[in-house]
């Protein structure tokens, strides 16, 4: 037997905000996850590329990082329907929409990769700070406040790896 879809107004109503916000933040999680899944897939890119003395250091670094944005991918877009809006994650979307913009094609060394990996993770971090002011729910700050630790571990290690400090 078929169940109805709940209307859009109830979806809203979970986050006890109203719906002119919701839109809002939601519009500020699709950028933060568009983004996100772009670095997610420069991450694998670099994973897979990567070579050069600290190859399998950074071969594995590279995706554990990949494996951390994935997840917050997923905690994003669902937080985005939780605001009854629909996620804008499928690749066309993040190639039309991301804040933050792919890497150049082809084989980067590995001090190019690490460089595009830093200022990533601090345009990120600039982001989601700023998202994080704007949320005007409890449940959105609480999940950016998150996501912008491990990025901010996450630009340590990236850090730590290209300049040693
Ligand atoms: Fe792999």
């Amino acid at each position: 037997m078929k169940t109805a879809r709940p209307p859009r107004a109830l979806l809203t109503a979970v986050v006890a905000i109203p719906a002119k916000e919701a839109a809002a933040m939601a519009a500020s999680l699709n950028a933060l996850a568009q983004a996100t899944s772009m670095l997610t897939s420069a991450y694998k890119h670099f994973h897979w590329t990567v070579a050069g003395p600290h190859f399998v250091s950074l071969h594995a670094l590279y995706d554990t990082h990949a494996g951390t944005l994935a997840a917050h991918v997923d905690d994003l877009a669902e937080r985005i329907v939780q605001l009854g809006a629909v996620p804008m994650i499928l690749p066309a979307d993040v190639a039309a929409a991301s804040p933050l913009k792919a890497p150049d094609a082809g084989v980067a060394d590995w001090t190019s990769q690490l460089a595009f990996l830093e200022s990533a993770h601090v345009a990120l971090v600039r982001h989601l700070t700023e998202a994080i002011s704007d949320a005007t729910d409890p449940g959105v700050a609480d999940l950016l406040t998150r996501i912008v630790q491990d990025h901010q571990k996450m630009a340590w290690m990236i850090r730590a790896s290209l300049h040693g400090t």
